[in-house]
């Protein structure tokens, strides 16, 4: 498992220009270095039919122009992440027709790159690093160049690497909206004390920060997860592991003391059955994989109030977890990078359901 924090080896065009440019003349001088170097067709994966997982390299997909008077930004790529399952949302949830037209089905939304254009308003002027979860209905991100919106925007954390960067963008943002729009607790360090959260599947990318978020705020938190992750989950302060290959979560959350104010459930199915039983009458029971219905267990009894959401991408929250992470918190979940020709190792590997944390396609900016 590689879950690594390294310093950032990499000094962009845009902050050399910054460092010789006199100001005044900072913005005009990138963007026409920008225009200059930014070329009409571009690398791109691409998935053909979206009644197949198959997806290839072509090098003639057009590289996109932001559009005037609105929020775009071009990009210069440097990493994007997969999201598990994702080649099959085509097929699965079918675009709205007002993005079909438009959508090319380039797969990867969550993406790190560098600022080449942007509108005269926007705080990311050319240069600016940053990251983001891009909305699943317009094209993707794993080519060279793409478009990212403002209000979907943060800059990227300066103490990650680009590869680590892209792990953060959808993940932190659902544990983020799980957390303090959808259970209503406060985002402030401390404000949980004395609530115990529950989480399954406490080792993935949803987890990891489920489980960073829960102790920032200073609840106790109870995660699940498998025999090889254990140490790691420890590893992420929660203050109880259990290993869902060996324990019963029932009798567990029979014992007196264990039943807990919040469950946030990333894994559906049998682990979701499973935390219906540790919620107390009033509380609140949370997935993002079904609606909880789906699997509530005869037998339950009380008040609990349920719900499954979908995340959306929100650069202000965004913003806040940069902030958080600059200031030496957060450790993130990346299982390994792929320079963009090995894509399809990188598309296997996570098909494999072998990778611990996110799988990353690097673009290879130099
Ligand atoms: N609703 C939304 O907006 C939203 C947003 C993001 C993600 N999601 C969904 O949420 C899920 C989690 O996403 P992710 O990115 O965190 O996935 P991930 O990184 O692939 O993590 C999945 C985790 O599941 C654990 N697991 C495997 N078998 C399990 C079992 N039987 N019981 C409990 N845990 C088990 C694995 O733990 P071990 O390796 O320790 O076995 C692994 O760490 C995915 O289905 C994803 O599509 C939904």
């Amino acid at each position: 498992m590689l879950f690594s924090h390294h310093l950032r080896p990499f000094t962009s065009l845009a902050a050399q220009i910054q460092a010789s440019a006199p100001q005044t003349t900072l913005r005009r001088t990138f963007v026409s270095t920008a225009a200059m170097a930014t070329p009409k067709l571009q690398k791109a994966i691409l998935q053909p039919d979206v009644q197949s997982t198959d997806v290839i390299l072509i090098t003639d997909h057009p590289v996109p122009v932001a559009k005037p008077s609105s929020t775009e930004h071009l990009i210069r790529v440097h990493t994007t992440a997969i999201t598990n399952g994702e080649l099959l949302w085509g097929k699965n949830f079918p675009i709205p027709a007002e993005y079909s037209a438009t959508k090319i089905m380039v797969p990867c939304n969550d993406v790190a790159g560098t600022v080449l254009t942007a509108p005269e308003s926007s705080p990311f002027q050319p240069g600016t690093e940053v990251y983001a979860r891009s909305n699943y209905y317009r094209t993707g991100c794993a080519r060279e160049y793409s478009i990212l919106l403002t209000e979907e925007m943060a800059k990227r954390p300066q103490r990650l690497t680009w590869a680590e960067s892209a792990t953060v963008p959808m993940s932190a943002e659902t544990a983020w909206q799980a957390l303090f729009v959808q259970a209503g607790l406060e985002p402030k360090a401390g404000s949980a004390k004395g609530k115990r959260i529950f989480i399954t599947a406490a080792s993935g990318a949803v987890g990891t920060w489920l489980v960073q978020l829960s102790k920032w705020i200073g609840a106790e938190v109870i995660g699940t997860c498998g025999s090889s992750s254990v140490e790691w989950v420890k590893s992420l302060k929660a203050d109880t592991v259990l290993d869902y290959t060996n324990t019963n979560v029932k009798e567990w959350a029979s014992v007196e003391g264990n039943k807990v104010d919040l469950a946030i459930d990333c894994f559906g199915g049998k682990s979701l059955e499973d935390a219906w039983w540790v919620v107390k009458d009033g509380a609140t029971l949370i997935s993002i994989y079904q609606p909880p219905e789906q699997k509530k267990p005869a037998g339950v009894k009380g008040n609990i109030k349920n719900f499954f959401f979908i995340m959306e991408s929100k650069g202000d929250q965004l913003q806040k977890v940069t902030e958080l992470i600059d200031c030496g918190f957060g450790k993130t979940a990346l299982d390994s990078s792929f320079p963009l020709d090995h894509f399809q190792e990188a598309f296997a590997k996570l098909k494999s359901g072998k990778a611990k944390g996110k799988v990353v396609i690097d673009l290879g900016v130099v």
